[in-house]
């Protein structure tokens, strides 16, 4: 392959030995088969079957096909040379009605996984829950309800119990902002509620739930690498106004720092709390719960995609990250908010490529939290591939990889204790409410007939990360 531009030497050498080098999916996104071998009902099977919530009007049926494919996956992640590899447990498939009552099936499958990543000597690192409530408990009113938190608790304890011995690297929640605001608020994801105090309720429960997860993973292995799996955005006001400056303010508050505070200094932010006392009492916050969500965590789990840039005089419609599919508000309390471009290039979801906003993000986020190491768990894009014969030239792709990783590095270098990198995504995979029509795969798939080729983004990722971990 032509690297012009693109040799990987001297960037190799600028990650430390140890260095974890993955790509990251996630269950709904990859696995299909959501009636096999006794998998319950989740929120996401029943929001692709509501007409107009996504996009082409696909589903889950088959995604990518993972659940019938671990061998092929594994391959795959072997042959992009790659030595962790991050993804979801389905709650339903694990415990079909939101209970403890185990699907024996499920579990084995994720034990099978498992067990093949080892073989291939690559690090599982599994996310409790990337989105795919049960259905059951959903109808029993989903996170903006306590009992979801507590349920989620026992569940994590189950996976554990089984997964544990061979499994070091636990991420509770998934972007929670994202489950709470855009499930709950803007309905634009499952399940596509729309109001605004229960997806603060929800919000909180969320992080309630990764708190007792986090806290009974490290009971049970006081070894394990435990973190919450957080989207961060640089925010930045679109003029002096202070409109505008007010505004950013509300967007790095709710986006930012309501999760992070919550999770690692046990208190939600007080002008956050302000704002949203417009919409909700806060009455669901009951004494002891601030200290639950401040479990003890090793690492941030940091999702990273783009930057924002914020005004206070929009509609307040959505996210700037928004699905195509209607929606309310994703900010609640925060009506005004508006999102503006600034001229840099953008990938096919419309998202400004800022790599310094990367290490923007994990050198703020190491000054503010400096008792936890960062790993960046997703960072990604998605362009419209073609496939010409055998080959995908997504230079574009490459680039923003080229470039995300050049950001990390700088971080490494300012002295941020990055432990890991996690392209998003492994293959191109079923993107949400935009159904199949986006591709952020490192691996490009035919999805009629379910062929993989690897893109030149995916060949160049390999070729880095064999370089970097034969540097020592
Ligand atoms: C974040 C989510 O965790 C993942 O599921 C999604 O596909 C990517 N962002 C891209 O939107």
């Amino acid at each position: 392959m032509n690297t012009n531009g693109f040799e990987n030497d001297s960037l190799a050498a600028r990650f430390p030995a140890g260095f974890s080098w993955g790509a990251a999916t996630s269950s709904y996104q990859v696995e299909g088969s959501p009636s096999a071998d006794g998998r319950g009902k989740s929120i996401w099977d029943t929001f692709v079957a509501t007409p107009g919530r996504v996009l082409d009007g696909s589903d889950g049926e088959v995604a990518i096909d993972s659940y019938n494919n671990i061998n092929g996956d594994v391959a795959l992640i072997k042959q992009l040379g790659l030595n962790s590899y991050r993804f979801s447990l389905s709650w339903p498939r694990v415990c079909p009605e939101g209970t403890t009552e185990v699907n024996r099936a499920g579990l084995d499958y994720y034990s099978r996984l498992v067990d093949a990543l080892i073989k291939a000597d690559i690090t599982p690192w599994i996310t409790l829950y990337h989105w795919d409530l049960p259905q059951a408990l959903e109808d029993a009113g989903g996170w903006p309800k306590r009992e979801t938190a507590l349920r989620f608790a026992e569940f994590a304890k189950i996976a554990h119990a089984e997964l544990g011995d061979r499994v070091k690297h636990w991420i509770t929640v998934n972007e929670p902002w994202c489950s709470a605001f855009l499930g709950y608020s803007s309905g634009e994801h499952a399940p596509g509620r729309r109001d605004a105090g229960a997806s603060i309720a929800a919000a909180h429960h969320l992080m309630l739930g990764h708190g007792l997860a986090a806290r009974a993973i490290k009971e049970a292995d006081p070894e394990a690498t435990v973190s919450v799996g957080l989207n961060f955005y640089p925010v930045h006001a679109a003029s002096d106004n202070p409109v505008d400056v007010d505004a950013a303010r509300r967007v790095d508050g709710v986006q930012n720092r309501f999760f992070t505070d919550a999770a690692i200094k046990g208190k939600y932010p007080d002008d956050v709390v302000d704002d949203f006392s417009a919409v909700t009492d806060f009455k669901f916050v009951k004494p002891g719960d601030m200290e639950l969500i401040n479990a003890p965590i090793d690492c941030l789990s940091v999702n990273f995609y783009s930057l924002f840039t914020v005004t206070g005089a929009g509609d307040g419609a959505s996210s700037a990250s928004a699905a195509p599919t209607g929606a309310g508000s994703a900010w609640p309390a925060n009506e005004h908010i508006g999102f503006v471009t600034t001229g840099l290039p953008q990938t096919d979801m419309g998202w400004e490529i800022a790599p310094a906003g990367l290490t923007e993000t994990l050198q703020r986020l190491h000054a503010n939290y400096p008792d936890v190491t960062l790993a960046v768990t997703e960072n990604g894009a998605a362009f419209p591939d073609k496939l010409e014969g055998e080959r995908v030239i997504d230079n574009e792709r490459r680039e923003y990889f080229r470039d995300h990783l050049d950001a990390c590095a700088d971080a490494i270098d300012a002295g941020v204790p990055l432990i890991g990198y996690f392209a998003w995504s492994l293959a191109d995979n079923f993107e949400w409410a935009w159904g199949y029509t986006k591709r952020f795969g490192l691996v490009y798939v035919d999805f009629e007939t379910g062929q993989r080729v690897v893109k030149d983004s995916g060949k160049w990722y390999g070729d880095l990360v064999r370089k970097a971990r034969s540097n020592r």
